[in-house]
């Protein structure tokens, strides 16, 4: 229950983003553009994941958050949805000690009642062993929708309003945020998708309100450290205003003396 809205304060022009959210696209052309099974590309996509965890821990992010499997994946071929599966176990099982080592905590956020009950309790024992750790925070969104987000939000809130009812009944949008999967991380500073679609495809729909944008044609397999550090570079450039004017974000990063 920590959620606060991170537009209220501004970061300074130039900092480190502290969370960074991923849409990691362009497996299955970086795949086929090789004559490769789709799959192929996934594979090497969890070795993108591992560069990119790494980059962004060593660069002093607080916070990446990876868009594995959306709800809309599971309209894929039956065979290519197994494989994501297997490829998940695989690198849950090959990966958590080495994070756990570098003392990096896992979250996994999204409807995961739909995963088989070996991947949901693997998933659970990931994330309990690395709960205490204090580096990198990686969420991986899994079977993750923004839309089923926002609404099981409300639906936890309005089962918590039952037990609990309130004389004024109107929902705020600070209250409605501690609900939502991610309400333990600030909002997303920079918004990353690779392999050149330009669209949110039902990613954080409500966190990303108002995140910096980077879209970059490089398939998610190929976007290593430098990659990163390009899109980091565009983003430490820009002005983020929340809705104020340039003025007045001058002036409140560098206050005249008021006597
Ligand atoms: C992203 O790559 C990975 C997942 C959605 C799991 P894609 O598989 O969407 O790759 P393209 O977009 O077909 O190239
Ligand atoms: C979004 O990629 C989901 C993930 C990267 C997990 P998609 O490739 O599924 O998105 P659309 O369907 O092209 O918008
Ligand atoms: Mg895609």
């Amino acid at each position: 229950m920590t959620h606060t809205s991170s537009t209220k304060e501004i970061p300074a022009v130039g900092a480190i983003p502290k969370h960074i959210a991923i849409i990691m696209d362009g497996n299955g052309r970086w795949a086929t553009k090789r004559f490769l099974p789709r799959v192929a590309g996934h594979v090497k996509g969890v070795e993108a994941v591992r560069g990119i965890v790494e980059a962004c821990a060593r660069r002093g992010v607080s916070y990446l958050t990876l868009f594995a499997f959306s709800s809309e994946n599971w309209r894929r071929p039956a065979d290519e949805v197994s494989l994501l599966m297997r490829l998940f176990v695989t690198a849950l099982e090959k990966e958590v000690a080495k994070m756990h080592a570098n003392d990096i905590r896992l979250k996994v956020v999204g409807d995961l009642t739909r995963f088989d009950a070996q991947l949901q309790k693997m998933i659970a024992a990931a994330e309990e062993k690395t709960a205490a750790n204090k580096g990198l925070t990686v969420t991986v969104c899994a079977n993750y929708g923004g839309r089923w987000d926002i609404v099981q939000a409300m639906n936890k809130l309005l089962k918590d309003r039952e037990a609990s009812p309130v004389s004024t009944p109107q929902v705020t949008e600070d209250e409605l945020g501690t609900y939502l999967s991610m309400a333990y991380a600030p909002e997303p500073d920079l918004f990353i998708r690779t392999g050149g679609e330009t669209r949110i495809s039902n990613f954080l729909l409500w966190q990303l309100a108002y995140s910096e944008f980077y879209f970059t044609d490089t398939f998610w397999p190929d976007f290593d450290a430098a990659a990163l550090d390009l899109s980091i570079q565009s983003y430490q450039n820009r002005e983020r205003r929340f809705g104020r004017t340039s003025a007045q974000v001058t002036e409140q990063s560098s206050p005249k003396e008021s006597n």
